[in-house]
C-alpha cells in the first residue's frame, strides 16, 4: 500500500493551494454575503482548467480522469479556500461533465462535454424534486416520447448551480409502472425553449454557490440526448452519485482542513489566563480530535478514488468517504467556533462561515442517513 502522493499530485496540491490563497480566499466572505460566485475567480478557474479536472485532454479537460486522487486534491484545495467554490467545482465535474465522458456517446461528448470541460458552460445534475429527495425513485418530472423527441414537464428543486448552468443532466420518469425501472437521464441544453430557472434558494451555507428550482414546460429534447439507455436512468443516477460523492467528500476534507488551520493559528495567538489558549488541554484535545477526523476523512476519500481508478466496486467506499468527511468537517467547524469563543460567532472570522458551510455537506448528494443505508445494504447483501 502506497501512502505518498505522486510528484504530479504534490504539484497539483501546491498549485491549487497557491491559486486558492491568491484568488479565492480574499473574496470568499464577500461572495458568501452577496450569494454569488466572483466573476474574476470564475475566469481564472477556467484558465486553470479546473472545470475540466476529471476530463481527458482530448475533450479540453485537465486529464485527471484516471487520477481521481489528483482530482480530489484539486477539489480539497479549492474548498479549503471556499467551500462554495468546492461544491460548484465538485458538482460540475463529478455529476455533470464526468458522467457525459463516462456514459455518453462520442456525439454527446463533442456537443456537450468540450464546453463543460473548458468552463464555457456550467453543468448541473437535476434529480431532486419536492417529493423525491432521499427517495430518488420518486421522480415525477415526465418525459413523454413524441416522434424522435421527448417532451419534458415538471419541476426540479435544490439543483446545485442550476441557475447558472448551461448544460443539465435531468432525471425523468419515462413510464408509469415502477418508476425505478422507468427512468431516463437526459442531457438538456439550458437554451431549450420551455426551460426556465425558478426560485434561487437563500441557503444556510455555501451561499455563494447557486441552488435553484428549475422548471420544465414542454421542453423538447431529441432522443440522441439520452445518457445511456432509456429506462435505465435510476441506476445511471445511482452510478453518477457514486462518483459524485468522492468529490463531495474531498470538498468536506478541504473545508475541515481550513477549520483546523484557523483553530491552530488562533489557539497559538489568543492569550487568556496569561498564556496562549493552545496550552490548555481542553483546546489541545479539540485540535487533536479535529486533526484525526480530517485525516481519516482524507484517507477514506483517497481510497474511494483509488478503487474507482482501479475499476473496482467503489460505491460503498464513496458513501463511506462522504459520510466520514462530512461529519469530520462538521466536527472541525464546530470545534473551530468553540475554540474562537465569542469571535467565532462573528462574520469577521471565517470559522463562522465554515460552520454554516459544513452543515451542508451532511445533507447534499445524499444525507448521512442515506450513506449509512447504502453502506449497510451493501454489506448485508454481500454477507459476512
Ligand atoms: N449502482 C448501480 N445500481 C444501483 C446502485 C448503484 N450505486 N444503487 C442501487 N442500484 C440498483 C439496485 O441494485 C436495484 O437494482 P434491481 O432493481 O435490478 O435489483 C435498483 O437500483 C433499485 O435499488 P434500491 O432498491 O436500492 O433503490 P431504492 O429506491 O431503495 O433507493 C437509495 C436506494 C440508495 C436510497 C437511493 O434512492 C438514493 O441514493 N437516495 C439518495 C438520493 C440522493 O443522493 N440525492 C441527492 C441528489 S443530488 C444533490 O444533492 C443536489 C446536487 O445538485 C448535487
Amino acid at each position: 500500500m502506497e501512502f505518498s502522493l505522486t510528484e504530479k499530485q504534490k504539484m497539483l496540491k501546491k498549485i491549487t493551494r497557491q491559486f486558492a490563497e491568491e484568488y479565492i480566499v480574499p473574496v470568499a466572505r464577500e461572495s458568501d454575503e452577496k450569494q454569488e460566485l466572483n466573476d474574476a475567480v470564475f475566469q481564472k478557474m477556467k484558465e486553470m482548467n479546473f472545470f475540466g479536472g476529471c476530463i481527458p485532454e482530448e475533450y479540453g479537460g485537465a486529464g485527471l480522469h484516471e487520477d481521481t486522487i489528483g482530482f480530489s486534491i484539486i477539489i480539497e484545495e479549492i474548498a479549503r479556500g471556499d467551500a462554495a467554490w468546492g461544491i460548484t467545482t465538485a458538482v460540475h465535474n463529478g455529476v455533470a461533465a464526468y458522467p457525459i465522458y463516462k456514459f455518453g456517446t462520442e456525439e454527446q461528448k463533442q456537443k456537450f462535454l468540450i464546453d463543460l470541460a473548458k468552463g464555457n458552460k456550467v453543468g448541473a445534475f437535476c434529480l431532486t424534486e419536492a417529493n423525491a429527495g432521499s427517495d430518488a425513485g420518486g421522480v415525477q418530472l415526465t418525459a413523454v416520447k413524441d416522434g424522435d423527441d421527448y417532451i419534458l414537464n415538471g419541476t426540479k428543486i435544490f439543483a446545485t448551480s442550476g441557475g447558472i448552468a448551461g448544460t443539465l443532466l435531468v432525471v425523468a420518469k419515462t413510464g408509469e409502472k415502477d418508476s425505478r425501472k422507468q427512468m431516463t437521464v437526459f442531457i438538456v441544453d439550458a437554451d431549450t425553449p420551455g426551460y426556465s430557472v425558478g426560485v434561487k434558494e437563500d441557503k444556510m451555507g455555501v451561499r455563494a454557490s447557486n441552488t435553484s428550482e428549475l422548471v420544465f414546460q414542454d421542453v423538447r429534447v431529441p432522443q440522441e440526448n439520452i445518457l445511456g439507455n432509456p429506462g435505465e436512468g435510476f441506476k445511471m443516477a445511482m452510478k453518477i452519485l457514486d462518483f459524485g460523492r468522492i468529490g463531495i467528500a474531498a470538498q468536506c476534507v478541504g473545508l475541515g482542513q481550513a477549520a483546523l488551520e484557523a483553530s491552530i493559528k488562533y489557539a497559538n495567538e489568543r492569550v487568556q489566563f496569561n498564556k496562549p489558549i493552545g496550552r490548555f488541554q481542553a483546546i489541545q484535545w479539540k485540535i487533536a480530535d479535529m486533526a484525526v477526523a480530517i485525516e481519516s476523512a482524507r484517507l477514506f476519500t483517497y481510497k474511494a478514488a483509488y478503487l474507482h481508478d482501479k475499476g473496482e466496486d467503489f460505491g460503498m467506499a464513496s458513501s463511506m468517504a462522504k459520510l466520514v468527511a462530512s461529519e469530520a468537517a462538521m466536527l472541525a467547524a464546530h470545534g473551530a467556533v468553540q475554540i474562537h469563543g465569542g469571535y467565532g460567532l462573528m462574520k469577521a472570522y471565517p470559522v463562522e462561515r465554515y460552520f454554516r458551510d459544513a452543515k451542508m455537506g451532511e445533507i447534499y448528494e445524499g444525507t448521512s442517513e442515506i450513506q449509512r443505508l447504502v453502506i449497510a445494504t451493501t454489506l448485508l447483501r454481500k454477507g459476512a
